[in-house]
C-alpha cells in the first residue's frame, strides 16, 4: 500500500480521520497550511506544512512519499463568509482542488476521497436530500465544492484515477478519546457554539428563527458524530482499494433534530440550563435539511456507531471543557504552535 495524503489533516474533520488512519497503522503525510489548523491536531506522520494551491509542493510531497491515496479536507468552510468573499472560496476550494487533482493525476495517484458537502443540494424539496436529488447549492461554497465534484468525475472519466466523494451533512461531536476535537475560533455551529455558552465563553446561544415550517419552528438538521464521519472515509479508502467505481454518497444518519431539541440536548448533558435568546432567521438557512442515508451502508459496508445526540454533545462538550482547562484561547494556541512545532518546511 502507497502513502495516504491527507490535506487539511490539522483541521477539525481531517484530524480524526488521519487519527484512524494511524490506529491502523497506515502510512499517512498530512499537507496543511495552519491557516484554521493546529500542529498538535496531527497525532500520526509527518505534517508538511504548505498549501494545496501550490504546484511545487504538491508534487513534491506525493514524489517523496509515495502517494497513492489523497484524502482532500483542506477547505474554507465558512458559508457567510463565502458570500462576503466568493472569489477566496473559488480559490481556495475549487482552483486548489484543481491544481490538487492535476498533480495526482502527473503522479499516477489511484485514489481520491473528498470531503463534499450537504451544501451542494441547497433547498432540497421536503427537507431530505438523496444522491440524486438534483444540485442547487445557494452560496458560494456549496459551488464551490459542487465544481470540484464535477472536476473529479471528469478527471476519474478521462484517466484512471477513482474516488468517493463524501457529502457531509452537520458534523458535530469529538474524539471519544478525548486528544483532538473541533477548535476553530470564532466557531458559527450549532453545537460548538452552545458548548462555548455552557463553558462561559459565550453570554447566551442565539436560535436563528423560531417561525420556520418545523415542527417547533426552529431549523432541522441532521447531526453526524465526527467519528463517524471519519470512519466513512476509511471505508471508502478500502472500498477504492478493492476496486469499486467512482461514487457520490451522503454522510448523514437520515434523521434530523430542530435547535430547540439540541439546546434540551445540550442542557440536559450539561445539567444546567442555557440563556436562549429568540433572533432572526438566518440568510441563506434551509429549514430543514436532512440526509437520506441509506446508499452509504449499501456500497460502503458502513455502519454507524454514536448516532445518539447525547453522545454527539457529550463529546462535543469534553473537548470544550478541555479547551478552557488549558487556559489558553485558541488563537494564542494557534500562534503558539506555528511558532514552536517541528514540521517538516
Ligand atoms: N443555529 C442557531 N444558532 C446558532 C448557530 C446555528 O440557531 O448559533 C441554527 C441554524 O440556523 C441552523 C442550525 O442551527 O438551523 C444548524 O446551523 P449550523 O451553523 O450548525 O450548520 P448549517 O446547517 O448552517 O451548516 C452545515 C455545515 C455547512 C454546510 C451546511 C449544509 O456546517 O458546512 O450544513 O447545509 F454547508
Amino acid at each position: 500500500m502507497g502513502t495516504i495524503l491527507v490535506t487539511g489533516g490539522a483541521g477539525y474533520i481531517g484530524s480524526h480521520v488521519a487519527r484512524q488512519l494511524g490506529e491502523r497503522s497506515e502510512r499517512i503525510v498530512t499537507l496543511d497550511n495552519l491557516s484554521t489548523g493546529f500542529r498538535a491536531a496531527v497525532l500520526y506522520g509527518d505534517l508538511v506544512v504548505g498549501d494545496t494551491g501550490d504546484a511545487t509542493t504538491v508534487a513534491r510531497v506525493l514524489r517523496d512519499y509515495g502517494v497513492d491515496t489523497v484524502m482532500h479536507f483542506a477547505a474554507h468552510i465558512v458559508v457567510p463568509e463565502s458570500v462576503a468573499d466568493p472569489l477566496k472560496y473559488y480559490r481556495n476550494n475549487t482552483a486548489s482542488t484543481r491544481t490538487l487533482l492535476q498533480c495526482c493525476v502527473e503522479a499516477g495517484v489511484r485514489h481520491f476521497v473528498f470531503s463534499s458537502t450537504a451544501a451542494v443540494y441547497g433547498i432540497p424539496a421536503g427537507g431530505v436530500a438523496s444522491e440524486d436529488t438534483p444540485t442547487a447549492p445557494i452560496n458560494p461554497y456549496g459551488r464551490s465544492k459542487l465544481m470540484s465534484e464535477w472536476m473529479l468525475a471528469d478527471v476519474a472519466a478521462a484517466t484512471p484515477l477513482r474516488y468517493a466523494a463524501l457529502r457531509y451533512f452537520n458534523v458535530a461531536g469529538a474524539d471519544p478519546g478525548g486528544r483532538i476535537g473541533q477548535s476553530t475560533p470564532a466557531a458559527t455551529h450549532l453545537i460548538k457554539v452552545a458548548c462555548e455558552h455552557v463553558v462561559g465563553k459565550r453570554d447566551h446561544v442565539a436560535i436563528f428563527g423560531t417561525d420556520y415550517d418545523t415542527p417547533d419552528g426552529t431549523g432541522v438538521r441532521d447531526y453526524i458524530h465526527v467519528e463517524d464521519l471519519a470512519a466513512a472515509h476509511l471505508n471508502a479508502l478500502d472500498y477504492l482499494r478493492g476496486g469499486g467505481a467512482p461514487v457520490t454518497l451522503n454522510c448523514g444518519y437520515g434523521r434530523g433534530f430542530s435547535v430547540r431539541e439540541v439546546l434540551d440536548c445540550v442542557a440536559a448533558v450539561a445539567s444546567r440550563p442555557l440563556t436562549i435568546r429568540e433572533a432572526p432567521r438566518r440568510a441563506g438557512d434551509p429549514p430543514t435539511l436532512v440526509a437520506e442515508a441509506r446508499l452509504i451502508g449499501r456500497i460502503l459496508d458502513w455502519v454507524p456507531h454514536y448516532r445518539d445526540l447525547p453522545g454527539i454533545v457529550g463529546t462535543a462538550l469534553a473537548w470544550e471543557w478541555t479547551l478552557t482547562d488549558r487556559g489558553t484561547d485558541d488563537v494564542a494556541r494557534t500562534e503558539q504552535a506555528k511558532l514552536s512545532s517541528p514540521v517538516v518546511a
